[in-house]
């Protein structure tokens, strides 16, 4: 398979890399990351959550983040809904793009959503009407796709299940998740394998938290597999409040320092990113968790991006 030349990638910081913060993170921070990482060439953000402030209080000031977004034209500023009321709540503060949220596992689907897997596709469809009506694009994310903290090994066919599902509900991508990063390439190609036999691999991207430092390689395996849209977080943040021991997503710096050296184009000025990972991670109080926002050297290290 040749690897493709170009690849989409969808900032998740300002919702995956934020949510599990434990100390509040104010709105005007949250306005000013979505906004750097705007101005850092990203064209596609997950803003914030209209989740249940009882769940997820970092994301209670839903709203009014993304109310108060200073929208850059071509950038699609995205928010999770995970069922009507967040649908109709996200529509009123300005939502022009949203996600609907499933699991490959009944466990976590329970924990994350409360409700069965099978619960939670059904609260999509008055979703899915209410975003055509408003000519508002859905995408999907699966969950535990590589592995569940409550049930361990997934079967790439309970994942496919529920991708084809999301797909032919009219989610317009699926966004394959590896919650809590157990998965390693091997086990990627053999999922993306199966699941692109139901959904077709243009319409899927990769979603790999780092916990066991082998996001990049699954990134890696994926492009292979023909996957041209990553997930990551600026930094390196986050967590899943209710995947226990799950780390951050894939650094955004990471993932563009890797697409960068397989000469694939991504549209994002690593500097300016390293500058927001490095301005975020000190804002939240420590170091930036990626190693390219830790070694990058604005003087010197754009010259082996230039020769990728
Ligand atoms: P529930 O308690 O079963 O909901 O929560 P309910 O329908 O019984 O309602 C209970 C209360 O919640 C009511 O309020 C509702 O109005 C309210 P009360 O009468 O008690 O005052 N409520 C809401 N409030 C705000 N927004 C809403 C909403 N819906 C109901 N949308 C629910 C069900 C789904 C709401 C809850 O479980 C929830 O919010 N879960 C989200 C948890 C979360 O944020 N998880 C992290 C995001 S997913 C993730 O990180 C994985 C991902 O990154 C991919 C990967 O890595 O795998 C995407
Ligand atoms: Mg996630």
């Amino acid at each position: 398979m040749t690897l493709p030349t170009r690849v989409k990638i969808v900032e998740v910081g300002p919702r995956d890399g934020l949510q599990n913060e434990k100390s509040p993170v104010s709105t005007a921070v949250k306005l000013e990351l979505i906004d750097r990482l705007g101005a850092a060439g990203l064209t596609a953000i997950e803003a914030t959550a209209f989740v249940s402030p009882k769940w997820t209080p970092q994301m209670a000031d839903h709203a009014a983040v993304l109310a108060g977004i200073a929208r850059r034209p071509g950038v699609a500023y995205s928010v999770l809904t995970p069922n009507l009321k967040g649908f109709e709540a996200a529509l009123a503060a300005g939502a022009e793009e949203v996600a609907v949220f499933a699991a490959a596992s009944e466990s976590f689907s329970r924990k994350n959503i409360n409700c069965s897997i099978a619960e939670s596709l059904d609260r999509f469809v008055p979703v899915m009407e209410a975003a055509a009506a408003a000519k508002v694009r859905v995408r999907g994310y699966v969950s535990c796709v590589l592995g569940c903290p409550y049930e361990g090994e997934i079967a790439p066919q309970a994942v496919a299940d529920v991708a084809a599902t999301l797909f032919e509900m009219g989610c317009y991508e699926i966004s394959l998740g590896d919650t809590i990063g157990v998965g390693a390439p091997t086990g990627v190609k053999r999922l993306v394998e199966r699941v692109a036999r139901d959904v077709p691999v243009a319409a899927l991207a990769g979603h790999f938290h780092d916990t066991w430092g082998l996001a990049a390689a699954n990134v890696a395996a994926a492009l292979e597999m023909g996957v041209a849209v990553f997930d990551a977080s600026v930094g390196g943040l986050g967590g899943c409040p209710y995947a226990a021991g799950a780390s951050g997503n894939l650094a955004t710096e990471d993932l563009i320092w890797l697409l960068a050296r397989m000469g694939i184009e991504t549209g994002v000025d690593l500097s300016t990113l390293v500058d927001c990972a490095r301005w975020i991670s000190a804002e939240l109080g420590r170091e930036p968790a990626s190693r390219v926002a830790r070694a990058f050297d604005a003087a010197t290290s754009p010259r082996w991006i230039a020769r990728a």
